[in-house]
């Protein structure tokens, strides 16, 4: 079995965590060698990374900024983490990536998709996921089912505009890479979204 990289992306509040804890364990059950991470974090230097951006105190942060420090986790990450995992061919199923980047800086900030992905290009050398499934939420619903959380971060406490306008910017990214986004509607029970999210990766992985 040769190495695979697997990103989960979506909104904020659209299961993310909870469906990657969830692949992890059917995985292990089908004894199919993974890791699990994500970004930004995944390791020490990352994590640190991203405990500037999404401090709720940092609010003077600028956009380009922010969209750099986005870049910086992530080159670290994938250098770190991600391409030697793959070199030991294993699956690395890593919750969002620079995807993300296109939706919520490229869009949400208006900082132009292009442009992100010119950034991120120094960052990512084109290591791109072999397979994105994207967790289809509205951003009003996903930000309805976080905002019980005791912590809410930086980005988590955007204005509703924002979100709507990553939303927007998700809706570009899955045309530009129409071939390997794969959109499983997340509105429903949790129990279904796994399994077929679960479906799509173990197709991917048995090619
Ligand atoms: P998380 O809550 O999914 O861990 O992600 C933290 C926040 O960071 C989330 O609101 C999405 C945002 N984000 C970006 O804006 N750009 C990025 O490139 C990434 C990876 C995350």
């Amino acid at each position: 079995m040769k190495g695979l990289f697997i990103a989960i992306e979506g909104p904020d509040g659209s299961g993310k965590s909870t469906i990657v804890k969830k692949i992890s364990k059917m995985l292990n059950i089908d004894k199919i060698n993974h890791i699990t991470t994500r970004e930004p974090g995944g390791i020490d230097i990352a994590e640190q990374i991203r405990n500037i951006i999404l401090n709720p105190n940092n609010t003077a942060m600028d956009a380009k900024t922010e969209a750099l420090l986005y870049a910086a986790s992530r080159r670290q990450h994938l250098v770190e983490k991600v391409i030697p995992a793959l070199k030991n061919n294993k699956i690395v199923l890593c919750e969002r990536f620079v995807e993300s980047s296109l939706a919520y800086q490229g869009h949400g900030r208006n900082l132009g998709i292009n442009e992100v992905f010119s950034i991120n290009q120094f960052a990512i050398e084109d290591v791109m996921p072999d397979l994105t499934v994207f967790l289809d939420i509205s951003p009003e619903v996903g930000l309805s089912r976080i905002a019980s959380r005791s912590s809410l971060d930086r980005l988590d406490l955007e204005t509703i505009d924002f979100h709507k306008r990553a939303y927007v910017g998700y809706e570009t990214v899955k045309k530009m890479f129409k071939d390997r986004i794969i959109v499983v509607d997340a509105n429903r029970e949790l129990e279904s979204v796994v399994n077929d999210v679960y479906k799509i990766i173990v197709n991917k992985i048995r090619g």
